[in-house]
């Protein structure tokens, strides 16, 4: 049995189309059973549409609270059986009811290397800091924002020449690598959320969990060690 995938957006669904190739790809043994978003103008919704994906929307502005969003975003997920839900891009904080309700089975991605640039703007906040490496972080969601424990990271250099634009393009080409990956792993049952530590059920490969991804002119990602 394949598992399946829940996948919830709000916007441009760059990660969702290349997490959907893997699938079908057979990089990920998984297929996705759904896709949610919370903003109907999403345009990864039409994304999962060409893709034959059955889609949902759950728009956060229609309820009074975070907690009858959640509710009317539990059954959405309840709609279709699922073992994983993947965020890619979904710009909604859980509050630690619904990160309780889905603990250890809610993932996500963030554009840095966490913990640094938790939240948003990481890409300028990044070059503001003058930091040499920036990336993209696959991790388990907990209660606190950006903070659950690490599964896997890509980095990409950052060159002088780089402006935001230039390694929000970097750090998105890395992440289409290292979702299905991450996510593959997950899907062969390699590891599990225990506690507040991702426990390796078979030891970790680590020639893919940490990610170099060298992005020349061209902009193809190559992936090296
Ligand atoms: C990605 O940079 C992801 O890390 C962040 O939101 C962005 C989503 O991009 N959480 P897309 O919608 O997958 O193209």
């Amino acid at each position: 049995m394949t598992d399946r995938l829940i996948v919830l957006i709000s916007g441009r669904g760059s990660n969702l189309q290349a997490i959907q190739a893997a699938c079908v790809s057979g990089q990920i043994p998984a297929q996705i059973a759904g896709v949610i978003s919370n903003r109907p103008e999403a345009a990864g919704l039409a994304i999962a549409r060409r893709a034959g994906l059955p889609t949902q929307v759950v728009d956060h502005r229609s309820f009074a609270s975070r907690e009858d969003f959640e509710a009317a975003l539990d059954e959405a997920i309840a709609t279709w059986p699922s073992d994983w839900i993947v965020l890619a891009g979904f710009m909604r904080a859980f509050t630690p009811g619904f990160v309780d309700r889905h603990r250890g089975r809610l993932v996500n991605i963030h554009p840095s290397l966490l913990p640094a640039f938790t939240g948003l703007h990481t890409h300028s906040r990044a070059l503001r800091a003058g930091v040499c490496w920036h990336g993209a972080t696959v991790h388990f969601v907990t209660a606190e924002l950006d903070g659950g424990p690490i599964i896997a990271q890509a980095a990409v250099p950052v060159d002088p020449e780089d402006d935001e634009a230039r390694l929000a393009d970097k750090v998105l080409a890395a992440e289409h690598r290292l979702y299905p990956l991450a996510l593959a792993w997950l899907c062969r049952g390699a590891l599990e959320l225990e506690g507040d530590r991702v426990h390796w059920r078979q030891s970790p490969p680590p020639q893919e969990r940490s990610l170099l991804a060298m992005i020349p002119e061209d902009g193809t990602c190559t992936v090296q060690r």
